[in-house]
């Protein structure tokens, strides 16, 4: 199994399938999650440094929707998620007296900015679904400025065996609610337990941060099975 790449072909039908989540996306999330997620993004969002922030894999703005301050890029290349994002991340960015979020189609693995344009980067929940991590990571890296920071979060296996374990709870505990929630039986989540097979250990992705030149990485297991944390820095 190569933890670093999806086909081309899984890929595309991988992100048929986010479009058909963006509905129940944060509900099943939270099932999903025991609701510790909003515990994770907490973490994230205090990890970040005030400044220029590009959020890969924004989704439908679960997260971005409470980044406050500083200026905000959210990218994707699923159009649906970008307009379900704009709406509600700019709704809360405006409350709150911030400047308007930007939101970029595109992917990791070939990221629309200027070299040195970025003070942090974050991934929730979508690095493990980048058709190529390393290309992804050597893009992240390009377009961050000297010391800048990337934070990812997904859920990373602790070995084989776990894995296993992690797959159980994804099929049965989150496949069964996903059946009902959806309301059929062909329902989208079973792509993320795809996903969620084809990913690797938290170790595999700090061997990659290392490799492509990232310092000072660190992974913490903050749930196992759902949810690793890994920081790092780009050289200064
Ligand atoms: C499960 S959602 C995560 C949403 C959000 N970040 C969150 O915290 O819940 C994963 C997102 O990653 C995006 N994605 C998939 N492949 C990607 C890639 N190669 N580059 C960037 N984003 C990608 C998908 O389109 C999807 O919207």
């Amino acid at each position: 199994m190569d933890v670093g790449r999806i086909e081309e072909g899984e890929w595309n039908e991988l992100q048929r399938n986010l479009v058909a989540t963006i509905p129940f996306y944060d509900r099943i999330n939270r099932f999903a999650t025991l609701g510790q997620v909003s515990k994770w993004r907490r973490m994230v969002r205090e990890m970040l440094p005030e400044g220029r922030v590009l959020e890969i894999g924004c989704g439908p703005g679960s997260f971005a929707e409470d980044v406050k301050g500083g200026e905000l890029i959210c990218l994707d290349p699923i159009p649906e998620m970008l307009g379900a994002a704009e709406t509600r991340v700019n709704a809360k960015r405006s409350q709150h007296g911030d400047s308007p979020a930007k939101f970029v189609e595109g992917t990791a693995e070939n990221l629309p900015f200027e070299n040195d344009s970025f003070d942090a980067i974050c991934s929730l929940f979508s690095f493990r679904d980048w058709y190529d991590k390393r290309a992804g990571l050597t893009e992240s890296l390009r377009v961050l400025k000297p010391g800048g920071s990337i934070v990812i979060v997904d859920p990373a296996k602790m070995n084989r065996v776990h894995g296993l374990l992690g797959l159980f709870w994804m099929r049965v505990w989150v496949g069964s609610y996903a059946r009902l929630v959806c309301g059929q039986r062909d329902h989208p989540w079973k792509w993320l337990t795809k996903t969620y097979a084809g990913f690797g250990t938290t170790k595999d992705y700090v061997r990659m941060l290392d490799d492509v030149g990232f310092e000072g990485t660190k992974a913490k297991v903050v749930f196992p099975g759902m949810a690793t944390i890994w920081s790092a820095r780009a050289p200064s």
